[in-house]
């Protein structure tokens, strides 16, 4: 009996050594057939196969099952994706990534004075001004533009797990905000570069960080507001990093915040885009069903105020493509950009990207004006029409592209 219990787990071993061959097998294969035309050469924004190999195989399982790669792999199971995952950053996911901050990058003492953070020296939001000028005089910015070839490095910080990145740091109340492409955003001293807070969003954050302040139930505080890139927006106690309230601004699987968040008068205006173009490529992914808005949110709740669509009608059911899906349209019009505000006419402007799908519409690559209080269209001006494309059409089948399959 005792020799027939250790050959059966003997023959357990032998089948999970077996299963787990099989696997990374299929890793390899699932790769060169799904993912080696665009991560191979790094095209068309995709991170290179050696960007993918430094990578942690959480952050590529979770490209693949929540983030941009949704549709490359969404038919395959869950131990393929997770053998995907191992294949191609050649680790596995026995060794996870740890991002906890070493106890030595952070801040010790007292954390200064941040009683009015935007009361000295700042660099706020992406647009620094409501009207986005992007610009400070010297006496605001405390360095004159002689000086700037003078300037030395005096502190550097790396983000763990990350190849890049991309979101505009913020300056305010001696503090550095950003945030990170594995969605840690991160409150720095600006003087030593120490943490005071860190704060993981389920997403990543590529937009710059908007500093202001809101009146709560528990008295005023300064927040801290951004988006991510599974469309959810955060108001986070600036000095302290307290979560106060978050949003998701747009259901859909692929919607994203990526312009940065602007304040004004109490509400906060964000644009939602998507991921949508890079996902048509597979020929059975029923392209495209996002369509861009801005939305209009109570700074102090999170709660919507307005959502103005860049293309007013959902999209329908067109044709079918050459591998019999189902494609829909109108699509597309994202809003990537962050608004800029005229408070004098009290509009919004932001501007749009292309449609995904046929039929292409009137306000794709355009710029819109935008009634500040409800959202209502004031004026749309197209710069490029007809403007239908996904990634599909960079493929060699081009399935989903719109240009090839328009009567
Ligand atoms: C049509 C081209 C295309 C195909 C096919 C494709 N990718 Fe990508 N991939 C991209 C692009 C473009 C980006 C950058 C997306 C962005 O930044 O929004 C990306 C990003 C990624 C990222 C980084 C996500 C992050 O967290 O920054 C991973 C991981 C990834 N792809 C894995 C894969 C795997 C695995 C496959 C195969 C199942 C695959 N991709 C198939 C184009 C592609």
């Amino acid at each position: 009996m005792r020799r027939f219990i250790h050959s059966a787990v003997v023959c357990i071993a032998l089948i999970f050594l077996t299963a787990g061959l099989s696997l990374a097998e299929d890793g390899a294969t699932i790769y060169t057939e799904s993912c080696a035309m665009c991560h191979d050469g790094g095209s068309d924004r995709a991170p290179s196969r050696e960007a993918l190999r430094q990578m942690s195989p959480d952050r590529v399982l979770a490209a693949l099952e929540s983030g941009p790669m949704i549709s490359m792999a969404n038919r395959r199971s869950p131990a393929e994706r997770r053998a995907l995952a191992e294949f191609v950053t050649g680790k596995s996911f026995a060794q996870p990534l740890d991002t906890t901050p070493a106890p030595k990058a952070l801040c010790t003492g007292a954390p200064g004075n941040f009683a009015n953070p935007l009361a000295g020296p700042v660099w706020n939001g992406w647009g620094v001004t409501s009207s986005n000028t992007r610009y400070q005089g010297a006496a605001a910015a405390g360095l004159t533009a002689a000086s700037v070839p003078r300037l030395k490095v005096r502190w550097a910080f790396g983000f763990p797990g990350d190849l890049s990145a991309n979101a505009q740091p913020v300056v305010a109340g001696g503090r550095v905000f950003v945030g990170s492409p594995s969605g840690l955003v991160y409150s720095l001293s600006a003087a030593t570069g120490c943490i005071h807070w860190y704060f993981q969003a389920a997403s990543g954050v590529r937009a710059a960080v908007t500093i202001a302040r809101i009146e709560t139930g528990s008295g005023a505080r300064f927040a801290a507001f951004f988006g991510d890139l599974a469309a959810n927006v955060y108001a986070l106690d600036a000095a302290t990093g307290k979560l106060l309230w978050k949003t998701k601004i747009d259901n859909y699987p692929l919607a994203r915040a990526t312009g940065s968040v602007v304040f004004y008068n109490g509400r906060l205006y964000v644009g939602v885009a998507s991921g949508e173009e890079i996902a048509s490529v597979p020929a059975d992914y029923e392209c495209c069903r996002f369509r861009g808005s801005l939305v209009a949110l109570n700074a102090a709740t999170g709660d919507q105020v307005w959502r103005t669509y860049t293309i007013t009608e959902e999209a329908q059911p067109t044709r079918k493509n050459k591998a019999g899906t189902q494609m829909w349209g109108p699509s597309g019009a994202p809003i990537w950009t962050s608004p800029a505000i005229d408070p004098q006419r009290n509009v919004l402007y932001v501007t749009t990207g292309d449609n995904y799908s046929d039929p292409p519409t009137a306000n794709s690559d355009a710029f819109m004006a935008l009634d500040r209080d409800t959202g209502k269209i004031l004026w749309s001006r197209q710069v490029t029409a007809a403007d239908a494309y996904n990634s599909a059409c960079r493929m060699p089948d081009k399935a989903n592209c719109p240009r090839f399959e328009r009567p």
